[in-house]
């Protein structure tokens, strides 16, 4: 095993070992100054962090706004303050060791306001900020007047570009690094482009070495890629340490870390990860916001396969081809489906699935009046955690909607990631995970079901484990 020299980054020597920034409270202040602590760079998740009342208790973040838009603002609010007591909490840990950087998805509700809010309320705290899921071209901006370094997570040498020549170009002093976050092994949100295959994972290899030529291109031959997605241990990754045609290069890890005694998410959590098996993790387009994730395929998952099976094709006119009346409800007039389809929907009926809902695609989902109302219900108490949102309808911008029928087949990530985190019910809600997960119960650092402290995975990754 080649050494792992520390390097600088975010104006600190640090070993190039980066814990990924891991919402809705799966990495914070506690995960992230331990990481620093060990020599690496920790993250907090800004994406709605928790904050603690005066006794140290985690507040609950209960929204009693009437509107989505007074909702939203809640949540603005209870962001900025849970991102201000992780970072503060992180250093209280890490002082003045490793580094702390602070996540957030650029396609969160709110995102640029969280982001200064909390930076504002944390300063000379915070050395870096990472930025995905969508084009954060302002970050570098923000980055700037903050005077902290900036890491966009990007899948392509395409995507850096587009990045760069509309706003990076002119912050290159605070470009800390480019994450490349591999969209077939990373867990939670993923960068799959439209001509990518999702079942067809491609070699990172060559896809860094674009971006690295792409970055050379640009001057930028110093400046660190960080290899994110489906590592592991870097015995494995020992061609891509100290490789002159790769330059710098460091490693983050997003779901090995789930599992160290410093990690805020439930033991119930804790224990699933042991269980996963070669295979369970799947990329699904099942996220409101529009993108692929990687997550384990659990019950909630199969739910929204099923419903989206459960799926027929109308028109609210008779065609060549729909040429089947059908009622959706006891008011309002019939629509059209295929004869084929038709038989479907009374198999459907038959089963339980009596609520058909409609998807703007035009086309119908089969429900049970339960998850129907759950759906509506969630619906109904949206508080704009996302900047659109396809389940509810919901935009950030004046109108509050997106002016699209809100889509049956999504479900309410805001809900589902809370819950996880903080109930910790590993069946009924969305499990992000990378492909690597697995591993848990195959590697022999966990045999007995151990569960390490963060310096000695640190520890362990440095010595090639
Ligand atoms: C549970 C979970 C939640 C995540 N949440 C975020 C997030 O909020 N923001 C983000 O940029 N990346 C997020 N990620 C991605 C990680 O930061 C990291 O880049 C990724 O997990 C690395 O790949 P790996 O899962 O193979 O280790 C998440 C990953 C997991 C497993
Ligand atoms: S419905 Fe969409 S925007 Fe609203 S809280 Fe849920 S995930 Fe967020």
């Amino acid at each position: 095993m080649k050494s792992l020299n520390a390097v600088r980054m975010s104006g600190r020597e640090v070993f190039p070992l980066i814990e990924g920034g891991k919402g809705v409270s799966a990495t914070n202040g506690a995960s992230s100054g331990a990481w620093a602590v060990a020599g690496g760079i920790g993250t907090v998740s800004g994406v709605n962090a928790d904050s603690y009342d005066a006794n140290g208790n985690v507040v609950r973040q209960v929204f009693t706004g009437k509107s989505r838009q007074e909702r939203h603002e809640e949540l603005v609010t209870f962001g900025i303050n849970g991102g201000i007591a992780q970072i503060k909490r992180a250093h209280d840990i890490a002082g003045d060791k490793g580094a702390i950087h602070l996540n957030v998805l650029w396609e969160m509700g709110g995102a640029e306001r969280i982001l200064e809010g909390i930076l504002d309320g944390t300063k000379g705290l915070v050395q870096g900020v990472t930025c995905g899921a969508g084009m954060p071209y302002r970050v570098s901006q923000i980055a700037q007047k903050y005077n902290i370094f900036y890491y966009p997570i990007v899948s392509s040498a395409r995507a850096f570009r587009a990045l760069w020549l509309r706003s990076f170009k002119n912050v290159p002093e605070w470009l800390g690094g480019v994450v490349y976050e591999d969209p077939w092994r990373a867990g939670g949100h993923n960068g799959l482009s439209n001509v990518e295959d999702p079942l067809t994972p491609e070699d990172p290899y060559p896809r860094v070495m674009a971006l690295r030529k792409q970055m050379n291109e640009y001057g930028l031959t110093e400046t660190p890629i960080i290899m994110a997605g489906g590592v592991w241990c870097l015995s494995e990754w020992q061609d891509w340490i100290d490789n002159a045609e790769l330059g710098p290069i460091a490693f983050q890890f997003g779901t090995r870390p789930l599992l160290t005694q410093e990690s805020p998410i439930p033991q119930s959590w804790k224990d699933r990860l042991f269980t996963v098996k070669e295979g369970d993790v799947a990329l699904n387009k099942f996220s409101p916001t529009g993108f692929y994730s990687s997550a384990v395929r659990n019950d909630f998952l199969q739910k929204l396969y099923d419903r989206s099976v459960r799926q027929i094709a109308y028109a609210t006119a008779a065609t060549d081809t729909l040429t089947e009346s059908f009622k959706t409800g006891p008011v309002g007039n019939p629509v059209f489906v295929s004869a084929a389809d038709l038989e479907k929907a009374k198999g459907w009926l038959e089963a339980g699935f009596t609520k058909p809902l409609r998807t703007p695609d035009s086309t119908l989902v089969f429900e049970t009046p339960e998850a129907a109302r759950m759906i509506q219900t969630d619906q109904a108490n949206c508080m704009g955690c996302l900047s659109q949102c396809l389940f509810s309808n919901w935009s950030q911008g004046e109108t509050g909607t997106t002016g699209r029928m809100a889509d049956p087949r999504s479900f309410c990530i805001q809900k589902s990631l809370q819950n996880v985190s903080h109930e910790g019910d590993m069946d009924n809600f969305l499990m992000f995970a990378g492909t690597s997960c697995y591993r848990f119960g195959q590697d022999p650092f966990y045999a007995n079901h151990f569960i390490p402290t963060v310096k000695q995975l640190v520890d362990r990754i440095l010595t090639g484990g």
